[in-house]
């Protein structure tokens, strides 16, 4: 299988980590693409037409996109335990964690482009504070749930460990831990997974 990646996307490496703890990153060539929407990459552009990463090209040379459909399909590769509750409360939990933390990313990812990306004078800081916003209302609500989130990685885990990976990486100076004591303290042991060590972002 083929990744269309980066080092630097939060949800490249959400399936990087997905694929690490499902013990498939060895059947994986990555394939790292540096691209832009406004300098998109002639090879995921010819794979994922939204032009986006991560995009998997199957061995059987199926283009699949986005890093929710990737990780259903490298799960549905793994004999052993499913990063996803088959049913009940804890599926619905784990799939609303993917949620926010994907939301998370989201906002976070598009105000970098926002705020790097953008000309000058063509930013427009009320747009940017909103998009900040739901990160940091994302960060509340996951404060909130810290106590019951789980130390074992399943797809809402992961998801949110990867989200506050981005935060690490891109908004040091926001320094989300203060205000977050018990979030931080989730994410300590986590984010020392060998899943989370092999694949922390970098430009
Ligand atoms: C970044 O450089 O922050 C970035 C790169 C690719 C995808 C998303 C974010």
């Amino acid at each position: 299988m083929q990744l269309f990646s980066s080092p630097a996307s939060p949800f490249g490496r959400k399936v990087k980590v997905a694929a690490h703890e499902l013990d498939l990153l060895g059947r994986i060539e990555i394939n790292n693409a540096s691209l832009s929407p406004i300098a998109p990459h002639e090879g995921v552009s010819a794979a994922n037409p939204l032009g986006k990463i991560p995009c998997l090209i199957t061995d059987e040379g199926e283009p699949l996109f986005d890093s929710r459909v990737i990780i259903e399909y490298l799960d549905s590769l793994h004999g052993g335990t499913s990063l996803f509750p088959a049913h009940g409360p804890a599926r619905w939990r784990a799939l609303t964690q993917q949620a926010l933390g994907d939301g998370i990313m989201d906002a976070a990812v598009a105000n970098r482009y926002e705020t790097v990306l953008r000309p000058e004078d063509l930013r427009w800081p009320e747009w940017s504070q909103g998009l900040m916003l739901k990160v940091t209302r994302g960060l509340a609500r996951l404060e909130e749930m810290a106590d019951s989130l789980s130390s074992t990685p399943d797809i809402g885990v992961l998801t949110i460990a990867c989200a506050l990976g981005y935060l690490d990486f891109r908004y040091a100076d926001r320094s989300w831990r203060s205000g977050h004591p018990k979030l931080a303290a989730w994410f300590e042991p986590f984010s020392q997974r060998p899943s989370m060590q092999a694949t922390v972002p970098h430009a």
